[in-house]
């Protein structure tokens, strides 16, 4: 096999990474993809960071056995905890790319109210976020941990009463001094994007960061000469920690959705 055939390595605490994913398939379609989700040690959000640097070098370690060209950490928890020393460990032999609340498009739609970080308590506390946050030190941030969501996303329930009962509490205190906009700083909630909407009734502007990280994963596969020349569409494989085939089923599920 050439070696720009090789697949692009994605990871993630469970099924959030896909929305990434979903992302690259469509901007990358010739390329070869292979995702691990760690959906038996989730959630990530509410571990120490020693355990998940230590569950994210598993997981890279796993991917680097499927021959990987190039590594995308799906997870905003993860690439707060682990990036530097991924970084520092792996980047002589491939590109790595992580994620980040997408705080620069919101501030930049100059709305009126608050910008509301939705992310897990571990990506709001590390200083990578705290450092972005001061970047925009003029604008109105609201951090929201969310604890306890991604457990729902990965039981696949995306819609719902549950959801939605769970989005009202959160979100509706925080309507009065008006939204400007949402960013979803985990890669589990795009999956929520319909619930949120509705939770809010109001034309909200809801932001993720997966867009971006795509365009800077081509970069990478650009600067680093390793795109696929193929034309004919890659082929997407997906495994996952729990020895399960629903969570296989619902990850193929998030991917066509
Ligand atoms: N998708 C992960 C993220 O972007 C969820 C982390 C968790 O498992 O708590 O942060």
């Amino acid at each position: 096999m050439d070696s720009e055939d090789r697949p692009i390595g994605f990871f993630d605490s469970g099924v959030g990474g896909i929305s990434v994913l979903k992302e690259a398939v469509k901007i990358l379609s010739n390329e070869n993809f292979v995702y691990f989700g760690d959906s038996k040690m989730a959630p990530y959000g509410v571990r120490t960071v020693e355990e998940v640097k230590k569950l994210t070098f598993n997981a890279v370690e796993f991917l680097l056995k499927k021959n990987i060209k190039a590594l995308v950490v799906a997870c905003n928890t993860a690439t707060s905890a682990a990036i530097i020393d991924l970084r520092k460990a792996y980047s002589k032999y491939m590109p790595i790319v992580g994620i980040e609340p997408a705080l620069k498009p919101a501030v930049e739609c100059n709305r009126k109210g608050n910008i509301i970080i939705m992310a897990t308590p571990m990506t709001l506390a590390e200083s990578k976020f705290n450092n972005l946050m001061k970047r925009y030190s003029n604008s109105n941030i609201l951090p929201l941990p969310c604890s306890g969501l991604v457990e729902l996303i990965e039981e696949g329930k995306t819609e719902g009463e549950e959801i939605e009962h769970y989005l009202e509490e959160k979100l509706i205190p925080l309507k009065g001094n008006g939204i400007a906009a949402v960013v979803l700083g985990c890669t589990h909630y795009p999956f929520i994007k319909k619930s949120i909407s509705k939770v809010l009734n109001q034309d909200v502007l809801i932001l993720d960061g997966s867009k971006g990280t795509v365009r800077q994963l081509k970069r990478q596969l650009i600067k680093y000469h390793i795109e696929s020349n193929k034309s004919k569409i890659g082929k997407i494989k997906i495994f996952n920690s729990m020895n399960s085939q629903y969570i296989i089923k619902l990850s193929y599920k998030l991917l066509k959705e």
